[in-house]
């Protein structure tokens, strides 16, 4: 039984006699320094890192899901289907991000009519939001929403209201219902935003390019949090897919020891 062991014995001996690491996680210089950098997209440098990933961070620098793409020198995050471009990051307690769809970007006459939507098991609306309502096709003989016009092109109006106004119009029914118009799309703006158009007191385009804040849906923020303040770089183990903690010279699935001359413990902690 124990000679099958002889030989893979002789060759980690032999590794530590010349002094190379022979280790599992011999590369965790380059995780840490690839994991250190926020996604940058051209020269532009962003503070967008955990758990996203993509452009210049390596998948293992952030979870499935949250891959990052860059456009024009623009952060994006796709899902079903819609482009997100992201404007900021916070990385507090629960991490947030700032994004604006990327197809209302400059303009309200996007090409096609999606709904916004989000995948919920990665991102929640925060706290603060609320709708514009567009919508599009709308039979010009009859006022189909008593709205705001905005002429798009000779035969396409986009014609829109907050939420506050929606609210007040007492339209019961919505006009896609009633197929005065064909199509109706929800943007959700800052709160400020919207009551700043509800006062004239800024228009469509910059409320809707001020993007709205979701929050970041992951289980690990906690261990994020314990390893950062160790001086870590949070990832995910390419493996098991389990956190993992980046540290200047070792790892460990949860902190940096700053006393790392003794051998790096695991101290996982439970939930
Ligand atoms: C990080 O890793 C990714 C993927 O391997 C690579 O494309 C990128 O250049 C690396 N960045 C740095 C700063 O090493
Ligand atoms: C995304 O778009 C493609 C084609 O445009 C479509 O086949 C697919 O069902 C869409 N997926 C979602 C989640 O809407
Ligand atoms: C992110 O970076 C931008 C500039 O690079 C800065 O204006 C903004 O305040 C930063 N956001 C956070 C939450 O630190
Ligand atoms: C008007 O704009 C829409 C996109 O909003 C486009 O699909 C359509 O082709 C345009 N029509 C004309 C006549 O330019
Ligand atoms: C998402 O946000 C809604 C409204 O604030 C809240 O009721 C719900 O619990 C949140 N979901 C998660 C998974 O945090
Ligand atoms: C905005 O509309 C979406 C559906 O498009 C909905 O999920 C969300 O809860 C709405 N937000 C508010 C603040 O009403
Ligand atoms: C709008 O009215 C004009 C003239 O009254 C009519 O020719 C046209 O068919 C109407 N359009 C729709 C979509 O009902
Ligand atoms: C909405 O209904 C209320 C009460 O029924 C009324 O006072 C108000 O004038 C209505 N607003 C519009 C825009 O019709
Ligand atoms: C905003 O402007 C519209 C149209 O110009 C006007 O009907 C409305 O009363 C104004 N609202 C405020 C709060 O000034
Ligand atoms: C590291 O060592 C210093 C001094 O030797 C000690 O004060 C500190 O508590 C140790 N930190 C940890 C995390 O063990």
């Amino acid at each position: 039984m124990q000679y099958s062991f002889l030989p893979f014995f002789f060759i980690t001996y032999f590794f530590s006699i010349i002094n190379l690491p022979f280790s599992l996680r011999a590369d965790d210089t380059v995780e840490y320094a690839n994991c250190s950098q926020p996604i940058t997209c051209g020269s532009v440098k962003s503070n967008i890192s955990y758990p996203f990933w993509g452009a210049n961070r390596a998948e293992y620098c952030g979870k499935s899901g949250y891959e990052v793409t860059c456009q024009a020198d623009a952060p994006m995050i796709t899902m079903r289907n819609i482009t997100f471009r992201i404007l900021d990051m916070s990385s507090t307690t629960t991490p947030t991000v700032k994004v604006a769809r990327q197809d209302y970007w400059g303009t309200i006459c996007p090409p096609t009519y999606v709904p916004t939507n989000l995948i919920f098991s990665l991102f929640n609306y925060s706290s603060g939001l609320l709708n514009v309502s567009f919508w599009y096709g709308c039979n010009t003989n009859v006022t189909a929403v008593a709205g705001n016009s905005h002429f798009c092109n000779s035969s396409v109006t986009a014609t829109y209201l907050t939420q506050t106004q929606t609210r007040a119009s007492n339209a019961s029914v919505d006009p896609v219902t009633t197929g005065a118009c064909q199509y109706k799309v929800m943007v959700p703006v800052f709160e400020s935003a919207s009551e700043a158009l509800d006062n004239n007191a800024t228009d469509i385009q910059t409320a809707i390019d001020g993007g709205f804040e979701l929050d970041v849906l992951d289980d690990d923020t906690g261990l994020c949090e314990i390893c950062v303040a160790s001086g870590g770089v949070c990832g995910q183990d390419s493996t098991s897919a389990q956190f993992i903690c980046f540290c200047q010279d070792s790892s460990s699935t949860a902190t940096c020891s700053e006393n790392s001359s003794t051998i790096p413990t695991s101290s996982g902690t439970g939930t």
